[in-house]
């Protein structure tokens, strides 16, 4: 399944970087090549990382902001 219909990102792709520890999705963006366009698929995006990691995705757009991170 597509997640990001801007830069052909797949479900697959994202947890495949999610499974290297990275837990941020525009990070992902990065690692896979594109940077988000219209921004509609982060939330879900994110969510598959949480996921992934166990987490939960309440707060999760605060908790990765780049000046949240470095708190
Ligand atoms: S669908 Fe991912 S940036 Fe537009």
């Amino acid at each position: 399944m597509y997640v990001c219909l801007c830069n052909g990102h797949r479900e697959r792709d994202i947890v495949e970087i999610a499974r290297t520890g990275v837990r941020c999705a525009r990070r992902a963006y990065d690692i896979l090549g594109g940077q988000p366009q219209c921004g509609q698929c982060l939330t879900f995006a994110q969510t598959l990382i949480d996921d992934f990691h166990g987490e939960s995705s309440a707060g999760a757009a605060s908790a990765h902001t780049p000046s949240a991170a470095t708190a």
